[in-house]
C-alpha cells in the first residue's frame, strides 16, 4: 500500500529561482538562503520518495482570472514549466503521477471535497522553487509529481480548517492506493510577506515561528486562525500559509520535527522550511539501538539548522 513517510513545509519565493537560474547561489545574500537547504537536500537524497505531492499556488500562469479553481489536482502526465514573463525556468518538465493522481481524485471527490481535476497544466515557481531547494537542479526530477494548486489569490481562499481537512482526506486516499509507494507532501508558500500597499515588505517573525512551533506540536491551533489574522499578522501574501496545512492533515498526528531552517528576508518575504516525518516511518529506518554511528540524526540536524539561524542573526538578519 502507499504510504506518506513525511511532509515538507517550504516558502516558494520567485526571486529564489531567478538566484538559481542566474547562477547567483553563492552570492553571500543568496548563500544564506541556500545553506539553509543542504541539509535538506541530504534527508530527500536518503528519503527517495517514489511520488511528491507538491501543495503551492498558481500565480496568473496557469489559471488567468477568468477562472481560478479552489483546489486544482494535476492528473496529467507531465507539467511544463510556465511563462511568467521572462520565458520557462529552465528546469525539467514535470512528470505527472496519472495513476495515483486519479486514484486521490476519485477518493478524495467521493469523500465530498470537490477538486478540479486538471489535465493540462503549466506550473510556476509555487512549485519548481520548492522542487529546486530539495532536489537541487538535476537534469531530470527524481521522482513523479502530483500538483495540487490551491486558490490563494483571489479571494475567498480556502479556511484553513478545510485545509486541513483535505490533507486528511488525501491522506487516507493514498493509504488506499494498492501500489507500495512511498510518498512526500509539500506544503509551499509563505511566510509572512506583502508585496504591494502601504505594508509592502511587511516580514513577522514572530508570527512565523510560532506557525512552525504550533505545526509541529498543536497543529489544531493553526486550523481556526482566519482569513483576517493571517493578513494582518503575516501581510496580504502570508495567506498562503493556509496551504502547510494540506501537509500538515496528510501526516498522521504523530510526527517528529527532523529539520528546521527560518531566515529572513529573500526578497521581501520570510522564508521558512521545515520536514516532518510520519513518527512510523522514522522509527521503521531507525537502526538498531548500539548499531548506529550516528544515533541523533534529528537532533544533529536542528543544531545544525540552529547554527544555521544563529549565523544569520550575527549578520543582523
Ligand atoms: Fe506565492
Amino acid at each position: 500500500m502507499a504510504r506518506i513517510i513525511a511532509g515538507i513545509g517550504s516558502s516558494h519565493v520567485p526571486a529564489i529561482g531567478a538566484a538559481i537560474d542566474n547562477k547567483q547561489t553563492e552570492e553571500p545574500y543568496w548563500k544564506r538562503v541556500f545553506s539553509g537547504f543542504e541539509r535538506s537536500k541530504e534527508w530527500m537524497a536518503k528519503a527517495k520518495p517514489d511520488v511528491a505531492i507538491v501543495v503551492y499556488n498558481d500565480h496568473a500562469s496557469a489559471f488567468s482570472v477568468e477562472i481560478v479553481p479552489t483546489f486544482a489536482l494535476g492528473c496529467a502526465a507531465e507539467f511544463p514549466p510556465a511563462d511568467e514573463g521572462w520565458g520557462p525556468r529552465p528546469v525539467p518538465v514535470v512528470k505527472g503521477h496519472p495513476e495515483l493522481a486519479a486514484h486521490i481524485a476519485q477518493s478524495v471527490i467521493l469523500d465530498e471535497f470537490d477538486l478540479t481535476i486538471v489535465n493540462k497544466m503549466e506550473v510556476d515557481h509555487g512549485l519548481t522553487v520548492p522542487m529546486n531547494l530539495l532536489f537541487g537542479s538535476p537534469a531530470a526530477w527524481p521522482c513523479p509529481v502530483i500538483p495540487l494548486a490551491v486558490n490563494v489569490v483571489l479571494y475567498p481562499p480556502p479556511t484553513g480548517h478545510r485545509c486541513f481537512m483535505l490533507g486528511r482526506a488525501i491522506r487516507k486516499a493514498v493509504a488506499s492506493y494498492p501500489e507500495d509507494l512511498r510518498v512526500v507532501i509539500f506544503g509551499t508558500g509563505g511566510m509572512s510577506h506583502q508585496i504591494s500597499g502601504p505594508r509592502a515588505g511587511l516580514i513577522n517573525s514572530k508570527f512565523d515561528k510560532a506557525f512552525l512551533d504550533n505545526l509541529t506540536r498543536s497543529p489544531k491551533k493553526l486550523v481556526d486562525i482566519p482569513h483576517l489574522e493571517y493578513m494582518r499578522e503575516a501581510g496580504a501574501e502570508g495567506i498562503e500559509m493556509v496551504m502547510w496545512l494540506i501537509m500538515r492533515g496528510a501526516l498522521d498526528d504523530a510526527i517528529e520535527e527532523v529539520y528546521r531552517f527560518y531566515t529572513v528576508p529573500a526578497s521581501n518575504t520570510a522564508v521558512g522550511h521545515i520536514i516532518l516525518e510520519n513518527a512510523r516511518a522514522a522509527k521503521a529506518k531507525k537502526p538498531a539501538a548500539g548499531k548506529s554511528k550516528n544515533k541523533r540524526p534529528a537532533a544533529k540536524l536542528k543544531r545544525a539548522a540552529a547554527r544555521a539561524n544563529h549565523r544569520n542573526v550575527l549578520r543582523g538578519r
